[in-house]
């Protein structure tokens, strides 16, 4: 990887030549230090919803929030390329899809992602003529959370992988520069894989993809809620953060007080 900025035409051409190993940043410091570990794509995912906001699920995560969190990333300067997330229920029409798109590239996004394939093709299109990146996103849609209750694998009949392919070459070929492939079945991700001229990043879908993708809390272990299975390695930061307050506190609290 070069050592300059990043643009998406280098992520473009990692494909086949070195695998992309992505992650979600949410914030100025965590950017600087995923930059400094030399991720080459960083993204201000809508997964902020629960892993920094609180939030059950990313439909509740707004556009004002995103805006606030790329604002943040995009002050590390990164060399990566800052990808962002556009919210639920923010890309509904072509022109809906441009106004998100443009508020995050104001805000610091060098590229947008929004979750779906040929359902969204006429936003993607949109997206693309304004001539801002897109990164795409299937597989399980975490936007669609409720009405599939739950997070479910995706691929797994011949009728859904035929489906999950058909989106991969309508994405590639409006011009998406990358697609992330969020628990799909392995199979189905490694053909998907191999019909593309695009990288797929994959999360929860097999060894075969052009790169993977994590929310960084989740390989650090300092997510609130439980670790996904498809995290194979956590390292329990989040323990380490509370035995240091603690000794802290224990610390403090040992000193007789002053009267
Ligand atoms: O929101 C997010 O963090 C994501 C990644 C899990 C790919 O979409």
């Amino acid at each position: 990887m070069s050592a300059g900025k990043i643009t998406v035409e280098d992520i473009r051409r990692m494909k086949g030549r070195q695998r992309i190993a992505s992650l979600t940043a949410y914030d100025f410091p965590m950017t600087k230090l995923l930059d400094a570990a030399g991720i080459p794509l960083i993204l201000v995912g809508d997964s902020l919803g629960m892993v920094v906001l609180g939030y059950a699920d990313t439909t509740a995560v707004t556009l004002a929030e995103m805006e606030h969190h790329v604002r943040a990333a995009a002050r590390a300067k990164p060399q990566a390329l800052l990808a962002a997330d556009m919210p639920y229920r923010s890309y509904e029409t072509p022109e809906a899809a441009v106004a998100t798109a443009r508020r995050l590239v104001a805000a610091g996004a060098e590229a947008v992602k929004a979750e779906g394939g040929r359902a969204i093709l006429a936003q993607v299109r949109a997206i693309l003529a304004a001539g801002i990146p897109f990164l795409g996103h299937l597989g399980m849609l975490p936007q669609h959370v409720l009405e599939e209750k739950g997070y479910h694998v995706k691929g797994k009949t011949d009728a859904d992988r035929n489906g999950l392919v058909a989106d991969a070459e309508a994405l590639a070929e409006a011009g998406a520069f990358a697609i992330v492939l969020e628990l799909v079945a392995a199979e189905t991700a490694r053909e998907m894989t191999g019909r593309i001229a695009i990288p797929t990043i994959g999360i929860g879908a097999g060894p075969d993809c052009d790169g993977e993708i994590l929310v960084v809390t989740d390989l650090l272990g300092t997510s609130p809620g439980d670790i996904p299975r498809h995290v194979k390695r956590s390292w329990r930061l989040g323990e380490q953060m509370r035995a240091a307050v603690v000794e802290w506190r224990e610390n403090v609290e040992g000193r007789p007080a002053s009267r």
